[in-house]
């Protein structure tokens, strides 16, 4: 098979750059390990920064994300018993919307489906050839048989877990990584949400994390250590302990409903740089993970295809290469802003070493200067809404 440019990947970094590419006339398949069916109903992200709503409305998926995605106005914080807002749209003009990212995927599919485009399921990447030369090849295992991709271009957009990455001969990419002692138990239940904004809690016990999906369903985390087996989180202890770090305002409480699905992720911050070697570019999860906490994982990665279907595009066009040659210096400046909110927004909020009465004294006073000072609030919001895309 032979097409334009190769993307691995059909997360939301692959979909999108498939239809971005569309747009500009620029051919392109997509190669993805697992089924249409798993994809679409993978439960992630669900949090999408001003720039991204407008990301998908401006290239014509906005209608279904207009009718059932949740404009936020604010965040609440919740710390030594107090509530406090965070006014987002009042400090920035800005607000975030809440819409699964397996809705995203579900729109970009539907898309480029409907646009005649190419998604191979069940396809899963094996290596990478030819990266040096004007025709790289993807080498693929389909329906049982080998196969080859040829194209101009090859786009990494296969997550931490790809094989893109490792395509890259040793010595050249330099990885910047932290990984914390914790991870995040996630739910997704079947209770009608008992806020309209998301409830980001600090407490003795843990982080916990109040979010949601639908008038009907509410996403819901909890700070767990990092070795933790979800078999021994039966549904009560999970509520029990959601109300535990959550039911600390006087008369607010949760509502429980049945538990659709849970799982544990781990959390880890993780650059590598640079982001494109020779044809291949990377993006998305492939080359930054950030831990979960200032909710940019998803943007990121469809800030960073923005990128790259405008730099296609000038290539194509009018064979120019400074948009191509400026991807991955351009991306990293918004991937370490997210770096440090997220490492910053993690650090603040979650339970860190037991033994260090100072961190939690520090964390406190973080927080607690964050309900006084506008500038410090400001600083907060300008980064949750997101930075506008470059
Ligand atoms: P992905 O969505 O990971 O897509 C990569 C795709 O490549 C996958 O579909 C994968 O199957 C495919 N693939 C992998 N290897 C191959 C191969 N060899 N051949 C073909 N296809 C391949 N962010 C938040 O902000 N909040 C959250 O609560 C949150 N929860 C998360 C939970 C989990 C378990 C994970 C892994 C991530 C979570 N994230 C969260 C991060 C966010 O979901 C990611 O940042 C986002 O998915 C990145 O999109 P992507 O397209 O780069 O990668
Ligand atoms: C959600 C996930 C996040 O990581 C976050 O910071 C906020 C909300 C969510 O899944 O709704």
């Amino acid at each position: 098979m032979r097409t334009q440019v190769g993307i691995v990947g059909a997360g939301p970094a692959g979909l999108m750059l498939s239809h971005l590419l569309h747009r500009h006339g620029i051919s392109s398949v997509v190669l993805e390990s697992r089924s249409r069916e798993y994809v679409e109903h993978r439960v992630r992200a669900g949090v999408l920064e001003q720039g991204s709503v407008d990301l998908l409305r401006d290239t014509g998926l906005g209608a279904r994300l207009d009718r059932e995605g949740l404009r936020h106005e604010g965040i609440e914080l919740r710390f030594d018993g107090e509530s406090h807002r965070v006014a987002m749209t009042e400090l920035t003009g800005r607000a975030i919307t809440v819409y699964g990212q397996q809705e995203v995927v579900k729109d970009l599919i539907a898309a480029r489906l409907a646009a005649g485009g190419t998604i191979l399921f069940s396809a899963e990447a094996t290596r990478l050839s030819g990266l040096e030369s004007p025709s790289p090849v993807v080498h693929y295992r389909h329906e049982g048989r080998d196969e080859e991709l040829h194209c101009d271009f090859v786009v990494g957009c296969d997550g931490f877990h790809g094989v893109s990455r490792s395509a890259v001969p040793d010595g050249v990419l330099h990885t910047y990584e932290r990984t914390y002692p914790f991870a995040w138990l996630g739910v997704l239940a079947a209770a009608a949400p008992a806020v309209e904004e998301l409830i980001y809690a600090h407490h003795e016990r843990g982080f916990a994390l109040y979010s949601m999906r639908s008038p009907e369903i509410s996403r819901l985390y909890l700070q767990v250590p990092a070795d933790e087996d979800i078999a021994d989180w039966p549904d009560e202890r999970i509520w029990a302990e959601l109300r535990t770090r959550l039911e600390t305002v006087p008369g607010w409480t949760l509502n429980e409903g049945p538990i659709l699905e849970k799982a544990i992720t781990p959390l880890r911050s993780f650059v590598v740089e640079p982001m494109q070697w020779q044809r291949l570019y990377l993006a998305g999860d492939a080359v930054h993970i950030v831990p979960p906490t200032g909710a940019k994982g998803m943007n990121l990665a469809l800030a960073d295809v923005a990128l790259l279907g405008d730099a296609f595009a000038a290539w194509y066009a009018d064979g120019r290469t400074d948009l191509l040659d400026d991807y991955s210096r351009t991306a990293l400046r918004r991937v370490w802003r997210a770096q440090q909110f997220s490492w910053w927004m993690t650090s603040m909020l979650h339970r860190l070493d037991a033994d260090d009465p100072y961190e939690a004294k520090l964390q406190s006073a973080t927080l607690r200067y964050l309900t006084t000072s506008p500038a410090y609030a400001t600083s907060l919001a300008e980064n949750y809404v997101g930075l506008p895309l470059v």
